[in-house]
C-alpha cells in the first residue's frame, strides 16, 4: 500500500477514535441525541478530518442509521442500549468505528459483540476468507447466548465509499471471498436478544448520491450540486444541507440520483449491540486504524 494512503487511514482514524470516546463520555440519561452527532461531527473538523457519514446513534432495538434531525428533542434515556457507530475521512480515506454505550443493565450484550468483533479481527490476515471471520463473530455472540444479526454486514471501504466489497457476514457463510493484502476493512458486529434480523422502517435522514442526473426543478438542482461539491459519493445527513423539502429529496430517491438508508431496527424488538473498526488487511495479520 502506498505510504501516504496508509498515513491517511492511520491519521483518520486516530482522529476518529478520539472523537468517538470523548462523544461516548457524553452520552448520559437527559442529554439531547443532536448535541451528541453535532459535537462528534465537529470535533472530527477541529481534529483535521471530516466526517465519512452522518454520526449514527441508534437506540435499543434500532440497530443502524438513526441520526438525529436538526432540531431535535430526543434525549438518551436511563436503561438505553446506545450505539455510536461514527466515520472520518481525509481525502476520501475512511475510517469507520462504532462502540456501544449501555445506560442501563445489559452488559453481557454489549460484551458480546465487542468480543465478536476481538475474535474475528484475530483471524484476520491476507488469504483468509470471510466466512471464518463470519464464523469466529457467531461462535462469540452465541456463547453468549444471543444471535448476530443476520442481514447487516462489515463492508470493505474505498476512497470516497463507505460500503465496497467484499460483504462481511456477521455469521457462518458458505460464500467465501478471501481478504487480500491491502485491503480496507470494517468488522462489525450486531448481538442481539431477539430473532436476529433488521427491517426497515419508517425514518430516513441519510442519503448518499447514487447517480446524478438532469433534473428539471431548480432546487433539486442546487441540492445535487451541494452534496457533489461538500460530500461526493459519501453519506449525508438532510439536516447537512442548506435546505432539503422532504418532497424533493424522496423525488430524488424516486428517480434513483439519491440512495435512502433507512433506519433499521430489530424485527422482533429485541436489543442490539454494535461494535466496529476499521482494519488494514497484512500478510500474517492487519492494523488496526481505529485503535491504539
Ligand atoms: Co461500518
Amino acid at each position: 500500500m502506498d505510504e501516504d494512503v496508509r498515513e491517511k487511514l492511520l491519521k483518520a482514524g486516530e482522529i476518529l477514535r478520539k472523537a468517538v470516546s470523548e462523544a461516548a463520555e457524553k452520552i448520559a440519561p437527559g442529554v439531547k441525541l443532536i448535541e451528541v452527532a453535532e459535537f462528534v461531527e465537529n470535533r472530527i473538523v477541529e481534529l483535521g478530518a471530516k466526517p465519512a457519514f452522518p454520526c449514527n446513534i441508534s437506540i435499543n432495538s434500532d440497530a443502524a442509521h438513526f441520526t438525529p434531525k436538526k432540531d431535535d428533542d430526543r434525549v438518551f434515556k436511563e436503561g438505553d442500549v446506545v450505539k455510536l457507530d461514527v466515520g472520518a475521512h481525509i481525502d476520501g480515506y475512511i475510517a469507520d468505528m462504532a462502540v456501544t454505550v449501555d445506560l442501563g443493565d445489559n452488559s453481557e450484550l454489549v460484551k458480546a459483540a465487542k468480543d465478536a468483533l476481538y475474535a474475528a479481527i484475530d483471524v484476520v490476515k491476507a488469504g483468509v476468507s470471510i466466512s471464518e471471520i463470519g464464523k469466529a463473530i457467531e461462535e462469540a455472540i452465541r456463547g453468549y447466548g444471543f444471535k448476530p444479526i443476520v442481514n447487516l454486514t462489515g463492508h470493505g471501504l474505498l476512497p470516497y465509499l463507505t460500503h465496497a466489497p467484499p460483504s462481511i457476514f456477521n455469521y457462518a457463510t458458505e460464500r467465501g471471498a478471501k481478504l487480500e493484502e491491502g485491503m480496507v476493512i470494517a468488522i462489525e458486529p450486531f448481538a442481539t436478544d431477539g430473532a436476529g434480523r433488521v427491517v426497515e422502517r419508517g425514518e430516513c435522514e441519510i442519503y448518499s448520491l447514487l447517480k446524478p442526473k438532469p433534473v428539471r426543478m431548480k432546487m433539486a438542482r442546487e441540492i445535487i450540486k451541494e452534496v457533489q461539491e461538500k460530500y461526493r459519493t459519501l453519506p449525508f445527513a438532510k439536516r447537512w444541507l442548506s435546505k432539503a423539502p422532504e418532497i424533493i429529496i424522496s423525488k430524488l430517491v424516486r428517480e434513483g440520483v439519491f440512495r435512502a438508508y433507512p433506519v433499521l431496527t430489530e424485527v422482533s424488538g429485541g436489543l442490539v449491540s454494535q461494535w466496529e473498526h476499521t482494519l488494514i488487511v497484512e500478510d500474517g495479520g492487519a492494523t488496526i486504524t481505529t485503535k491504539d
